[in-house]
């Protein structure tokens, strides 16, 4: 069977929140943000060691909070997080010891155990793969002196989680770093390299919670997913 680490970043600050407390620790339907995709992790049978980067101001908080609550019988290591989403993702990729890493955003708290388990086997296949949806809107594309339409079918979203063979992302990430160059994922990190990444089609209910906006959205998802073969168990 294939298998993988898995690192979950919940190290943010939610800037596009304005709430007291970070997206991760808000919570849906009962239950904190972050929790729903550490559950999905801990219980799906392609991943092992689990690594949860957080801000060091909020190691304890979380522990009594989430980790205590509900994982208390668990092993989840616990990784300081960055400055920004590349610097925890490094943090967490120098101490995480597998072969293959599996990388999930916390603010992502639906995604299905189908999306977790094709990563991983994916990246077990090509050394890289990243999941993403279809646009359903018009795209166009500002060009400064006029905007122009895109073609839509050409287009792909990128979503987390996004899984690979170690050694390749650790060499990206080592040419990112030198050159320091910034990325919002490590798909793009592949990219810089001219690394081949294997994208499969995800879900669209792994959104990324945002926006306040999101946090309604979320609720409406939980309430849905029920129906479907994921989530008896949230
Ligand atoms: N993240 C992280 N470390 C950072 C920044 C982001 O671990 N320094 C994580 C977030 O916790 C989130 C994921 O990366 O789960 C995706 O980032 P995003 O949605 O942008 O979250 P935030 O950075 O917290 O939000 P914002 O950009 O609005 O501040
Ligand atoms: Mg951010």
């Amino acid at each position: 069977m294939y298998k993988s680490d898995c690192i979950i970043l919940a190290a943010g600050k939610s800037s596009r929140m304005d709430l007291p407390i970070g997206k991760q620790f808000v919570e849906l339907s009962g239950k904190p943000i972050l929790y729903y995709s550490l559950h999905k992790m801990i219980n799906n049978e392609n991943i092992n060691e689990i690594y949860l980067v957080l801000n060091e101001k909020f190691i304890d908080y979380c522990r009594d909070n989430i980790l205590n609550r509900f994982f208390k019988n668990h092993n989840i290591n616990i990784v300081k997080g960055g400055e920004s989403r590349q610097e925890s993702v490094y943090n967490a990729l120098k101490v995480c010891k597998g072969e293959y890493v599996l990388i999930h955003d916390s603010a992502r708290p639906f995604v299905s155990e189908t999306v977790i388990s094709e990563g991983v086997k994916y990246a077990h296949i090509y050394g890289a793969s990243s999941s993403y949806v279809k646009p359903v809107d018009t795209m166009k594309i500002n060009l400064g002196d006029k905007i122009t339409t895109l073609k839509r079918e050409d287009m792909l979203i990128i979503q987390t989680p996004q899984c690979f063979k170690k050694e390749k992302l650790m060499r990206a990430y080592d040419y990112v770093n030198e050159n320091s160059l910034c990325v919002t994922d490590e798909s793009s990190v592949l990219d810089l390299i001219d690394e081949f990444t294997y994208f499969y089609l995800g879900d669209r209910y792994n959104i990324k919670i945002t926006t306040k906006e999101d946090l309604d959205m979320g609720e409406v998802i939980l309430k849905n997913i029920s129906r479907r073969d994921y989530s008896e168990d949230i």
